[in-house]
């Protein structure tokens, strides 16, 4: 059974959690395969809102297998207080597995993770402090602690003991910092395998087996496009592969597995943390979206900032991914707006140019087209037909100018705000 990916196409936060609840519905797994919990997924259903940082957001509907993949990586401190807040909500977390070779987040890792920050001074990258970049660091450098290695104590200890006398030399030497105790975090350690243990699994050979039982499988990024460690505003970026070559890398499968690429754009943009941002609104307006759709981060709580749907770079993201389908979420967050400007190109050194540079600046700047807002709430409307005119056109300049279907819009954080507007290609996909 062929397989759905669901990527987010520009900085994160586009609304995967709710789109892969969504899909779920319809799915025997759902797989994590890059990242840490430097996401946060949020999905809204009735007055319960549930965020999921590493645990799948496939969570949520019982009898939904869980795997967080080989390529994403584990901080167990955080996700055994992720898993236990989503049970004392009620949520079985029975079926959510890790894979042995991902990467371990260890106490090192955030703290390196704020002294390089701190020592990058104005040039600071905005992260999220939990560590995510330096464990990629250390599985690059081949000294990473991978989970298989924490289930087995003596090669924990061994390789614990490597890493921490190496980062003491660094924390000390370099960033002039206090060094850090084995004991405390070999006992820390060894308590979460002995929490984790029964969810640590061979997720290749259960992926594979999955995929030849004809179960359906839906992969669910984390971060976006944009945020790519080779393909995104580069340094201003998270570690791993975002795009969907990096469903592979990060689970083990072949490209063969893989059918259906979802895109998730908001209806405009946001962005947390430092870097270029070509269509930021830096006015009113901008405030106004931030408050209208809580723009505020899942994870840090940061406010986000906001501009217009920027049409250079989601093409540029939507080439990369290979994406067949679109979602638009948050377009109600729009109404009201008397004048909505989409980016059609950008201005840079007083040239025009129409596609995404790799050497994307900070003084580059979109240039607009206007489009007619609306006035209506749109946020309880289900059928296509019924959106106001201005909201359909600007639907449909989007739609052209990509080249794309797009499947759903999405009009509220609720599970049931949506606009299905290809129905039966809608429930080919997702059934
Ligand atoms: P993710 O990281 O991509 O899963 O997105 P986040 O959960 O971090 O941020 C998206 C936010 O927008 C969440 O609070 C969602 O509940 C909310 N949201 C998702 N879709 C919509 C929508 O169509 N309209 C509105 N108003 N909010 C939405
Ligand atoms: P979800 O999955 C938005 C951003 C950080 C920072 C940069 C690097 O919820 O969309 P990192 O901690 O990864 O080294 O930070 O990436 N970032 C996100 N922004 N949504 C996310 O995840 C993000 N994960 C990381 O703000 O700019
Ligand atoms: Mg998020």
């Amino acid at each position: 059974m062929p397989s759905n990916v669901i990527v987010g196409l520009q900085w994160g936060d586009e609304g995967k959690g709710k789109i892969t609840d969504l899909f779920s519905k319809n799915s025997d797994y759902v797989i994590r395969y890059q990242g840490g919990n430097n996401s946060g997924h949020s999905i809204h259903i009735k007055n319960r809102c549930f965020i999921l940082h590493l645990v799948p957001s496939g969570v949520v509907y019982s009898g939904v297998k869980c795997i967080v993949g080989p390529g994403a990586v584990i901080d167990p401190k955080s996700l055994i207080q992720e898993i236990q807040n989503l049970e004392s909500m009620g949520i079985d977390t029975s079926q959510v597995f890790l894979a042995k070779r991902a990467h371990i987040t260890m106490p090192y890792h955030r703290l390196l993770d704020q002294y390089q920050e701190e020592a990058l001074g104005k040039q600071l990258i905005g992260t999220t402090h939990q560590g995510i970049g330096p464990t990629y660091e250390d599985k690059i450098s081949r000294i990473g602690i991978r989970a298989l290695d924490l289930l087995n104590s003596k090669v924990f200890y061994k390789k614990l003991k490597y890493n921490i006398n190496l980062k003491n030399q660094i924390f000390t030497k370099i960033f002039q910092k206090k060094p850090i105790s084995f004991h405390k975090i070999y006992e820390e350690y060894i308590e979460y395998a002995r929490i984790l243990y029964n969810r640590f699994i061979d997720a290749i050979y259960e992926i594979h087996n999955a995929f030849h039982n004809k179960k359906k499988i839906l992969f669910e990024g984390a971060q976006a496009m944009l945020l790519d460690i080779n393909y995104g505003t580069y340094p201003y970026v998270t570690t791993s592969s975002t795009s969907t070559g990096g469903v592979c890398i990060g689970s083990g499968i072949p490209p063969n597995f893989l059918k259906n690429f979802i895109g998730i754009t908001k209806a405009y943009c946001t962005r947390v943390g430092f870097g270029p941002f070509p269509s930021e609104i830096e006015n009113k307006i901008g405030e106004l979206i931030r408050e209208k759709g809580n723009e505020y981060g899942s994870t840090t709580k940061r406010p986000r900032r906001c501009g217009w749907l920027d049409l250079i770079a989601l093409k540029y993201s939507c080439m990369i991914n290979g994406i067949n389908y679109l979602i638009i979420t948050k377009l109600d967050v729009l109404s009201d707006l008397e004048i909505i400007k989409i980016c059609i190109k950008y201005k840079y050194n007083k040239k025009i140019i129409q596609y995404f540079p790799a050497n994307l600046k900070q003084n580059i700047k979109g240039f607009y087209i206007d489009m007619p807002g609306w006035k209506q709430d749109i946020s309880h409307i289900h059928e296509y037909e019924k959106l106001p005119e201005n909201c359909k056109k600007y639907i449909n300049f989007i739609e052209k100018y990509l080249n794309l279907e797009i499947l759903l819009i999405s009009v509220g954080s609720e599970r049931n705000q949506n606009i299905i507007k290809n129905k039966s290609l809608f429930f080919k996909i997702v059934t």
